[in-house]
């Protein structure tokens, strides 16, 4: 059975930016920016894209590619290749634990921007009562508030009791996923793409357009801009910071997460990725910095001014995506229709990393099981649909799942693979497959830094981390949070025995 390809490159490109480009850029990035002091963010959020974003994402597709090229597009298989010792492929389990844990409450959140966009075009959402309110007071978003608590049941409690309509639009989010996922590589991710991402830049350039053109007596949408793009230097030995810029780098690109070493395993061995893995990378950052940054926290510094804004922000992202937005589109003309297309273009966003982030255990089963293509998928799909019950009804099982999987594990992965690329498989062959049919070569001094800086730089992040955070977290546990890690546990035992199997199936051929 041959293996999959990209029909384009610029279907690849635009698939492996739909990959990066999610829900962290519209939602995370403003969330944590405000949280973490605006321009102050921002500076090491630039080193962070220098020193980890680009060359992780070189390490990355060079990994990918030449895993696809024998046959393997997961790193159980490929560390195997890079790396003979017997561990290496239970330490390729991260490859998939990571995007699969994230998929699993990733989709039902994807699910929710499908259900207000729907709303929103339906006139469903409680706009009268938002623009009934006094402008920039409490009231305003109270309707708004009200509403996302009684559609997701999300509160303080340790059970949450979701409305038929989430459960709904969760079932036609995961239908979704399922009909584009069985569709292929080219036949279904690639055609996604070309028609999501233009979608999707389109409407963000609108919403951006509106949104910087808003004044308030509260504020303008400009005092929102200057908050973001002012720096702040004397915060720069806060740790905290850098943790939130070097987390929220992970997170949008995708990196860590083993689904840009899927993505690239379709590629053909002499395939460019250097120039490709940029054009990708800097779609990304396009849409994060300028159009992310764009639109929701000015949009809220214009209602309700630059320090209210930032408390919105600080209560969390969903309060600034399903509250503060449309609460603020509730009160200019045509509302409803900038509300529909702020949540389709957070469906697209969604959409078009889940498919991306359920990829990798697909791409296992079929590569290591020779499964089919759509029973792959039926699998897959099946294991998420039923993990995914545990956020969507369990007390801040969500959070859970995020720390462990979208932030912690994260790291570690991605200094697991940068050491087995270029110690353990050896820096000189890693730089040779990383520029091997290179459009334009990778500049030089990137070789000293993707082999010294970046893993100095992730050890010093995952230190930080064990010694500053990870106790305060721990502490913390709730029974829930407590089932929570279980569960994880157990995810990761599967996949170790799947692994396990797969490799003794190889060998009994
Ligand atoms: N990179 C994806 C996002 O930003 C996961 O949402």
């Amino acid at each position: 059975m041959a293996r999959e390809h990209w029909g384009t490159r610029i279907g690849l490109i635009l698939a492996m930016a739909g990959n990066a480009v999610g829900l962290g850029n519209f939602l995370r990035f403003p969330t944590q920016a405000a949280q973490n002091g605006g321009g102050v963010f921002m500076i090491p959020y630039m080193i962070s894209i220098v020193v980890i974003a680009i060359p992780l994402m070189w390490t990355e597709w060079a990994i990918g590619r030449y895993g696809g090229v024998k046959g393997h597009g997961t790193t159980p298989a490929i560390f195997k290749l890079l790396w003979k010792h017997p561990i290496a492929k239970y330490v390729g389990v991260l490859g998939l634990f990571v995007p699969f844990v994230v998929a699993c409450y990733y989709v039902y959140i994807e699910s929710w921007t499908l259900g207000y966009a729907v709303m929103s075009i339906g006139g469903m959402l409680p706009t009268e009562a938002a623009a009934s309110a006094a402008p920039g007071t409490a009231q305003y978003l109270k309707p708004f508030q009200d509403l996302l608590a009684t559609y997701t049941g999300m509160g303080n409690g340790n059970i949450y009791q979701p409305s038929i309509m989430a459960y709904l639009f969760f079932l036609v989010t995961v239908a979704l996923n399922v009909w584009i996922l069985i569709k292929g590589i080219s036949g279904g991710i690639e055609k996604l793409a070309k028609l999501a991402m233009p979608s999707l830049f389109l409407m963000a350039l609108v919403l951006m357009v509106r949104v910087l053109t808003l004044e308030t007596p509260q504020g303008s949408a400009v005092e929102g801009l200057n908050f973001l793009w002012t720096p702040d230097w004397s915060q720069l030995s806060n740790p905290k910071v850098w943790l939130a810029a070097a987390g929220q780098v992970f997170f949008t690109l995708s990196l860590g997460f083993g689904a840009i070493i899927t993505y690239a395993s379709y590629l053909g061995k002499n395939d460019d990725l250097v120039l490709s893995g940029l054009s990708a990378a800097s779609l990304n950052e396009l849409a994060e910095v300028v159009l992310g940054g764009s639109i929701a926290i000015p949009a809220a510094a214009a209602f309700f001014g630059v320090m209210a804004a930032q408390q919105i922000a600080a209560s969390g992202a969903f309060n600034l995506a399903f509250v503060s937005l449309p609460a603020i589109f509730a009160n200019i003309p045509m509302g409803s229709l900038f509300g529909f297309l702020w949540f389709t273009l957070l469906f697209f966003a969604g959409l078009t990393s889940s498919v991306a982030i359920t990829q990798p255990v697909i791409a296992f089963l079929e590569d290591e099981f020779r499964l089919k293509r759509p029973h792959a998928v039926i699998a897959t799909m099946t294991f998420l649909f039923g993990i995914a019950h545990v956020p969507i009804f369990l007390g801040k099982a969500l959070d859970e799942m995020d720390f462990w999987a979208g932030t912690f594990f994260v790291v570690i992965f991605a200094l697991i693979e940068v050491i087995i690329f270029f110690w353990i498989f050896e820096s000189k062959r890693a730089w040779e497959e990383i520029n091997r049919g290179a459009i334009v070569k990778a500049p030089t001094i990137f070789f000293p830094i993707i082999k010294y800086v970046t893993p100095l730089f992730l050890i010093v992040i995952l230190g930080w981390w064990t010694f500053d955070v990870l106790p305060g977290y721990l502490k913390n546990g709730s029974w829930t949070a407590w089932v929570t890690r279980e569960l994880l546990v157990g995810i990761g035992f599967f996949l170790c025995f799947l692994v396990f199997l797969s490799d003794r199936r190889r060998r009994s051929k």
